[in-house]
């Protein structure tokens, strides 16, 4: 099997996002010039920013971002409209800006977001834990707030729990999380430089985006009897051995791969 390449940049669904903004930019100042000119008719700020984000949400699905970008893409241009009127400290937007940047660092390259597995994951992962040895070795790659290692290391104190995070403030935050627990240490490492033998279970909660490199990697690092456990996003072409419904919100399932 050839290593799956990175994506191209026109893969990037936050380009194409982008580029529906702009393009409905355009459309949206050429409509305003005509109707202010024939017409004698200037719509209200408002209504031309919600004309802008019916007309990007339209666009971005024709440049073939999924649904939930429709609401995304809709929105923004209006929601700018509403703060813009409510005189808020000039380094508010700046700060809300980075902040979202530190907690999602990896949404542009790695398409990969923020967000965490929840208590039925969590059970259902103590489920699958406890008919391993006592000093079974786990890691999360990709561990966001580390909330399901704390919690597991907690529940198996002789096993040894590792989360790599690339997202700063993410990181931080995990890092103090697991400050007190000796048997849960919490790296800031790219998923990808992370060697992956010596682990008996392998867990991430990704995107659709890279499993396909992750499974090559997987193929070629894990020993023996590892499994890996993907929360909800499968890897193309390739069976799990094991499928577990969370029947939460979401309709997460656990995927499993043993090697
Ligand atoms: C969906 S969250 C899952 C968090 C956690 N594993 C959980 O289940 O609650 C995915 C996390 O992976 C991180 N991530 C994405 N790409 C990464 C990479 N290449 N290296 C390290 N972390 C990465 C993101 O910053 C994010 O915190």
């Amino acid at each position: 099997m050839t290593a799956p390449s990175h994506p191209t940049l026109w893969q990037h669904p936050a380009l194409r996002a982008l580029c529906a903004q702009l393009a409905a930019a355009l459309l949206v100042v050429l409509l305003l010039v005509i109707s202010s000119s024939l017409l004698a008719y200037r719509p209200s700020q408002m209504a031309a920013g919600l004309l802008h984000g019916g007309l990007a949400a339209l666009l971005g699905r024709r440049l073939g971002l999924p649904a939930w970008w429709l609401p995304i893409n809709a929105l923004f241009v209006p929601a700018l409209l509403l703060l813009n009127g409510q005189q808020l400290p000039p380094n508010a937007l700046l700060g809300a800006f980075v902040l979202l940047l530190l907690l999602n660092w990896n949404s542009f390259r790695e398409r990969v977001p923020l967000y965490l597995s929840g208590q039925k994951t969590i059970a259902a992962l103590d489920a699958l834990l406890q008919p391993l040895p006592a000093n079974f070795r786990y890691i999360d790659l990709g561990s966001g707030l580390a909330g399901s290692l704390y919690q597991l290391s907690r529940r198996y104190p002789q096993a040894q729990f590792v989360g790599v995070e690339t997202a700063p403030l993410v990181f931080a935050l995990a890092w103090i999380r697991c400050l007190l627990r000796p048997n849960c240490q919490i790296r800031y490492r790219n998923l990808w430089q992370q060697p992956l033998a010596g682990y008996d279970v392998v867990y991430c909660f990704l995107s659709p985006a890279p499993m396909p490199r992750l499974w090559a990697k997987a193929r070629a690092e894990m020993q023996p009897n590892a499994v890996l456990i993907s929360n909800s996003f499968a890897i193309p072409g390739v069976t799990p051995s094991e499928q577990i419904e969370l029947h939460d919100w979401r309709a997460s399932q656990l995927l499993i791969w043993r090697m």
